[in-house]
This record gives structure tokens, sequence and C-alpha cells, in this order.
């Protein structure tokens, strides 16, 4: 077995874009909304968009009869969904997995430039070659990942469930290969005490939380639970009073007796856990103080591209939507589908 040394995998500031969303007044807020209501049903197509994107787009998931939800829940409900046409809102990878378990589906995004860093950050030739070097190991990727990386897997995991997977394949006496984000792979393999190779990426939003800054805080802020989503760094997690995926924060600001709370993930998700709790006060942990800056600053600039003016020019454009139809190769998507479908049906057996 040959071995392959490693390169670093996160990304370098310039390779983050600087994506700001131009705000809108309510008057074109609302002429924005009720044009994309009525194209999605003239299309026949439901809009699914993930906790981190835009409030506006999210409300209009639900209004429309669609769905917002964490990165697990959209693939399973683009795949079960009755309607031939999908709008994705949120990263190219959702895109790519509705595509996946659906191909027959139409597969549109806003805009197909709302990449993810860890996608970025795991290339599929040199992921290959890792993979080829430890062939002794079974492949877990996050599905933040290129249709190409899931296609060399055995397994494809979201947060929501993979702690529940890899303690199967602990029990299973196999050794596992884990890409692409380490601070994930680090607090599962602390959690479950697997044998596990981490590949070296990093999402760019979670990983600019800061420990020292979060204590700092904690002591304005003495009652305040504190909710981190597990691509944080370790020190950040250790703080935690409850980690997991958006669905498990959500889940946890309602269940936690305290009124306060210190947010550790993407502020798009603070649209939705001030819906469900109105009495309650969410607060961004820091990503920057003692010195240090943030790029992204707790809002992921891709999941920003998710605004009303991107649904409404796809939904009005014909060229601009042809452009932004998600396309996956076949022999890539058949392979692709194999690790999907055993995470979602491992899901419903557990
Ligand atoms: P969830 O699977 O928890 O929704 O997270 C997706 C994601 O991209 C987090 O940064
Ligand atoms: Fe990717 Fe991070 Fe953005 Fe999630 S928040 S989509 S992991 S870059």
């Amino acid at each position: 077995m040959s071995s392959v040394t490693l390169p670093d995998f996160t990304l370098s500031p310039a390779q983050v874009p600087l994506y700001r969303p131009r705000v809108l007044d309510d008057a074109e807020r609302e002429v924005l909304k009720a044009r994309i209501a009525a194209k999605l049903e003239a299309l026949g197509a439901v809009l699914i968009a993930h906790y981190y994107v835009d409030g506006d787009v999210q409300d209009l998931a639900e209004a429309t009869g669609g769905f917002v939800s964490d990165s697990l829940e959209m693939a399973r409900y683009g795949h079960r969904h009755t309607a031939q046409t999908l709008v994705v809102a949120g990263v190219r990878f959702m895109g790519e997995t509705a595509k996946i378990l659906s191909p027959e589906k139409t597969v549109y995004m806003p805009t197909l430039e709302a990449e993810c860093s860890l996608d970025i950050g795991c290339p599929p030739a040199a992921f290959a070659e890792f993979a080829a070097a430890h062939e002794d190991r079974t492949v877990v990727v996050y599905a933040n990942t290129s249709a190409a990386v899931k296609a060399l897997s055995d397994w494809v995991v979201t947060s929501s469930c993979a702690l529940e997977i890899v303690s199967h394949l602990r029990d299973s006496g196999e050794k596992i290969l884990w890409a692409p984000d380490q601070h994930l792979g680090k607090y599962i393999q602390q959690q479950t005490g697997a044998d596990m190779l981490l590949w070296s990426g990093a999402c760019v939003v979670h990983d600019e939380f800061k420990a020292q800054a979060l204590r700092d805080m904690l002591k304005v802020y003495p009652d305040a639970a504190v909710l981190v989503h597990p691509e944080s760094p370790a020190a950040v997690i250790a703080m935690a009073d409850a980690v997991g995926s958006t669905s498990a924060i959500i889940k946890a600001a309602a269940q936690l007796p305290q009124e306060t709370f210190i947010v550790a993930t993407d502020r798009g998700i603070f649209h939705k856990l001030r819906q469900l709790n109105p009495g309650k006060r969410f607060i961004e942990a820091p990503t920057a103080g003692q010195g240090a800056q943030c790029r992204s600053c707790a809002h992921c600039p891709w999941m920003a591209m998710n605004e009303l003016q991107s649904l409404d020019r796809l939904l009005s454009d014909t060229d601009y939507r042809a452009s932004c139809e998600i396309q996956v190769e076949r022999s890539v998507g058949e392979r692709a589908r194999v690790p999907l479908d055993r995470m979602l049906q491992f899901q419903q057996s557990h």
C-alpha cells in the first residue's frame, strides 16, 4: 500500500467570495414573492430550501407547499415529492443530491455558483488517489461533496446521521477513511472511538468560530446555552450545551430551558429559531475578537446567493433557467446513488 501525504485542503481567504445580497425594501420583497409563487405554480415546481438561506425564501418554500429543512431531510423530501421539477435553494451539493436520487426529475438552483468550501476542498482526483492508497478502509464522505466524490465512497452521511452510521461501522470492525470536514471527523472520532483517517478540509463559516471569544461572551451572558454545529473547531464544540445538525440545533433551542442562546452556526438559521421561539433570545457566536478577523462572519457567502432576485430570475428568464439546471453524468450519478441510498435506508431502519 503506497502512502499519500495529504496537503492542507482548507480554502485561502481569496477563495471565499465576499457576497453581500442587496437589501430590498418591503414593497420590492412582496412583489418578488408574489411573482415567484405564481411562477412556481405555473411551472409545477416545488421549492426546497435549507435553513441557512434568506428568510423570505424559506417562508416562500413553506407558503407554496414546499419545504425547509436540514440537508438530510431536503434529500429525502425532494426524492419523495411527486413534482417533476424541483427548485433547490441551498448549495450545489444539495441540488446534485436531489438529481442523483431522482434522475428523472428536473432540478434547478437559483444559481450554480452557490458552492461549498468543503466540496471545493475535496477535488475528486486527489480524493481518488487518497482512497486508492487506503483500500483497507471503508470510505465515508459527508454529503457536502461533489457527485464524483460520492461516487468514490461506500457511505454518504450528513451531520444528522454521521454518529449513528460511524458507530454502526465501528461495531462491524471497519476502519474508516473520512472526508472532507476535519472538525466533524474529529468530533465523530472522539464520540465513537472509531478508527478514522481524516481528510483535511474545513467549512469556511464554522472554522471561524473562536473559543476564547466565546468564553468572553459567556461572561456577559452567563445564563445562556451554547448551541454548536459540529463543523466548528473542537475547542468550540467542547463548550456546547448541545451539538448537532441544523435540525438538532433547532430542536435543542425549543427543548432546553434557557431563555438565551449563543449559536455557533450560519446566521441564516436565526430566522427559523426566532419564528419557533418568539420569547427566546438568539445571539451569534463570535467569529472575531482579540485581533482575529472574520471573512464569512457567520454567514455562508454561497448560501447568501439564494436570494429572491436570483429565484425570480430563474423562474422568469428561460435562458438563465437553462443555465441553472443541475446535470449529473449518468454513470457518476448511478455510482453516487449507491452510498446515498445506503444512508437513507440506514436512517429508515434505525
Ligand atoms: P445540515 O446537514 O446540518 O443541515 O448542515 C449542512 C451544512 O452545510 C452545514 O454547514
Ligand atoms: Fe459549505 Fe460551510 Fe456553506 Fe455549509 S456553511 S454550505 S459547510 S461552506
